[in-house]
């Protein structure tokens, strides 16, 4: 028969373990003897086995016959997929909060994600985007080479109360540092809205899809980098920030106010993130001083890996429903009416631009700014064809749709 020897050991210091481990190996019925020198075993055993659906046997003999409580509390539990593998098409509610192939338990509170099924959330390149993300965050402190305390101090001492008192850091003239910080504070506001957008799909996400909740976090904490960044490149100069112009606002809030996933991700990453990859590389190659080039440069990285997980999310649920090309038609038309009396572009983010470009008031580098910008719209332009090609769509109607585009960029 089997046994069990508990020494001095009592069952409220860990003996349950050896009793549990000894039963697990008999049917329910079978019998097991346990010997001990605890002064209070009888009684621990009898609560213990009550507790778990065993029985004491009624004789002197100390010992316990197996119940089937356990293998009733899992019967039906079932493994919530694969931890390993593709998650699964559809993510059961009553998983929870369980890991990716964890036996569950059933029972327990289900937990209400909106986003449950793999084809509306899933890209099979998000594992590796993750992996990417983790592997390349970087800390704002050091990754940006800041000027030492002292630097960009107005020469008089006294900072002036309306925009940069001696220009920018490094002798940036007053009116090239007056555009970087328009753009900053431009910058700013579109971050907060591509941080916004992922955080609050993650919220809605079921778990299962562990890789592109995890992708999503890490493009929040992108964002938040970013919104810090822009902001501490703004201040740099002392003076106040730019403009924040209704229309751009306009724009950011028809994303925020957009509920399917998949179109979330194309209208923010596809068609924003996308047209931000080259607004970011015009504005770190016209850059100034090293300041902007770094953390325009630092931001490109990042947000070349949300555009991929957009691109390749979108392209994904296109290729398995044709019949999903129409629907993002027609959300970048609703956004496109929905926009067409607002402004778009903040005016001083357009002039800005230019002037970065410029370098100088001279005429003939303003002429050389515009067409810069000029060319910055057609490259863009290009890049939104190409990626709305890449999802499915035919070249005509990705020129369609990519000039329906905000013209606030984002
Ligand atoms: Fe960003
Ligand atoms: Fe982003």
């Amino acid at each position: 028969m089997a046994a069990v020897d508990l020494a001095g050991l009592g069952l409220d210091e860990g003996g349950h373990l050896l009793l549990a481990r000894a039963l697990a190996g008999l049917a329910p019925g079978e019998r097991l003897i346990v010997t001990g020198r605890h002064p209070a075993l009888r009684l621990h055993l009898a609560a213990w086995c009550r507790a778990h659906g065993h029985q004491l046997a009624a004789d002197d003999s100390l010992s316990v016959v197996r119940g089937d409580a356990d293998d009733r509390r899992w019967a039906r539990a079932v493994r919530a997929g694969d931890a390993a593998g593709v998650p699964e098409p559809r993510a059961d509610q009553g998983w929870g909060l369980a890991a990716r192939g964890a036996l569950v338990e059933a029972g327990g509170p289900p937990l209400g994600a909106h986003w449950s099924q793999r084809e509306h959330v899933w890209a099979d390149i998000a594992p590796q985007l993750y992996a990417a993300a983790a592997a390349s965050q970087w800390d704002p402190a050091t990754a940006v080479n800041w000027p030492a305390p002292g630097d960009g101090v107005p020469a008089d001492g006294v900072p002036a109360d309306d925009g940069p008192a001696d220009g920018g850091p490094g002798g940036v003239p007053d009116e090239v540092e007056r555009a970087v910080v328009q753009l900053m504070t431009y910058l700013v506001e579109n971050e907060q809205a591509a941080l916004i957008i992922p955080a609050r799909l993650l919220s809605q996400l079921h778990p299962h899809y562990r890789e592109v909740m995890q992708l999503l976090a890490s493009q929040a904490a992108d964002e938040a980098r970013h919104v810090e960044v822009f902001t501490r490149r703004a201040l740099l100069s002392g003076g106040p920030l730019g403009t924040s112009s209704a229309g751009g606002r306009a724009s950011l809030q028809t994303l925020l106010d957009e509920p399917d996933f998949t179109t979330a991700s194309f209208l923010l990453s596809v068609l924003g993130e996308g047209t931000f990859l080259d607004l970011l590389r015009f504005i770190s190659d016209h850059a100034p001083d090293q300041v902007t080039a770094d953390v325009t440069r630092l931001a490109v990285r990042d947000e070349a890996r949300h555009v991929a997980f957009g691109v390749s999310h979108t392209a994904h649920l296109a290729a398995s429903d044709k019949s999903y090309l129409g629907t993002l038609r027609q959300a970048v038309e609703r956004r496109h009416s929905a926009l067409q009396d607002t402004a778009g572009l903040n005016a001083e983010v357009f002039d800005s631009l230019v002037v970065l470009a410029a370098g100088s008031w001279s005429p003939e580098a303003i002429s050389r700014g515009w067409q810069a910008v000029r060319d910055l719209q057609s490259r863009m332009d290009e890049g939104r064809r190409r990626r709305l090609a890449y999802i499915g769509f035919p070249d005509d109607e990705a020129a369609e749709l990519s000039a329906l585009h905000t013209r606030n960029f984002m």
